[in-house]
């Protein structure tokens, strides 16, 4: 059997606080909703989850409260076969994300960081130097990109890929921009960064000099070239309920499937098919295929 691929991630961890309703209240109004659940999240645990689901060799390294949230969080990790030694505890509250999701299974969603801007440039890139065999680092925006450099350009120095999930959309800095192998936006990432909603010409002008794949929900995805090279990827066609941590499920399953060797379409389109599923399921890591599912899906 092939030894598992190890993948870092450098990120957030947050609890998810999730309402579900048919209709979402305007400011100042008041509407009933039709269920609440609390659920493990953030986009870095979400992406490191759903790589180790994947079967990949799983480091978090990122930080959590000294609360009941925080314990909880460090308690999935293990029970997911996550490595999080490099998980630090913060004076911090534990992050979490309010999150509101409609009748269509598109959601809103407001974070606060807490813990996850409770770990440090050195923090980073002593893990990422620690941590052996690597062959990839994911990073996204809910964590300071100061971060996220220092993490990348120790990756880099050591050969490894960096995936880049600008997510949320925040401007990115050079510096970062200098350490990232692939840059993967969704489309409202995408339309923020560029100020056009990706159709096939603007899709074919983002040239960062990068391979870039731009998630479109139920479109599919697309990869970008370096030279502005598009390849379509179709998704399956299924009834969304709920869209959270979907573009996530794809960063996971997309970087496993790239570390185990395969070219960026067949890892685009695996990952196309993981997601998917996640959105016929609520929540986000709750809503992710089991290693079992995932067999009769590669
Ligand atoms: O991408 C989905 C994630 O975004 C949620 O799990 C929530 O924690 C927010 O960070």
């Amino acid at each position: 059997m092939a030894k598992a691929p190890v993948i870092a991630v450098v990120g957030s961890a947050s609890m998810d606080l999730t309402c579900y309703a048919d209709v979402l209240p305007q400011a100042g109004q008041t509407l009933y909703g039709n269920l609440f659940t609390t659920g493990f999240g953030g986009k870095g645990a979400n992406q490191a989850v759903m790589a180790a689901l994947a079967g990949a060799n799983v480091y978090m390294v990122g930080s959590v409260g000294n609360d009941l949230f925080g314990k909880s969080l460090q308690e999935n990790f293990r029970n997911q076969n996550i490595n999080s030694e490099f998980v630090k505890v913060s004076e911090l509250p534990t992050g979490v994300a309010h999150i509101w999701v409609d009748a269509q299974g598109q959601n809103r969603i407001l974070i606060v960081p807490g813990a996850n801007h409770g770990f440090d440039e050195n923090h980073a890139a002593s893990a990422i130097t620690a941590i052996p065999d690597l062959s990839i680092v994911i990073g996204q925006c809910e964590i300071p990109q100061s971060v996220t450099i220092a993490a990348f350009t120790v990756a880099k120095k050591r050969g490894a890929i960096t995936i880049l999930n600008p997510a949320p959309y925040q401007e990115l800095s050079d510096d970062l921009l200098a350490v990232t192998d692939w840059l993967i936006p969704n489309e409202i990432e995408f339309e923020e960064f560029v100020g056009e909603a990706p159709t096939s010409e603007t899709l074919a002008r983002f040239r960062t000099g990068k391979n870039s794949i731009v998630t479109l929900g139920d479109k599919g995805a697309v990869l970008i070239s370096p030279d502005g090279t598009l390849t379509s990827i179709a998704t399956t066609s299924v009834q969304a309920i709920d869209s959270t941590g979907a573009g996530d499920c794809f960063i996971g399953s997309f970087s496993y499937s790239l570390a185990s060797g395969s070219d960026a379409k067949s890892a685009a389109e695996f990952a196309c098919r993981i997601a998917a599923v996640s959105v016929t399921r609520k929540g986000a890591q709750s809503s992710y295929p089991t290693t079992a599912e995932i067999s009769t899906l590669s």
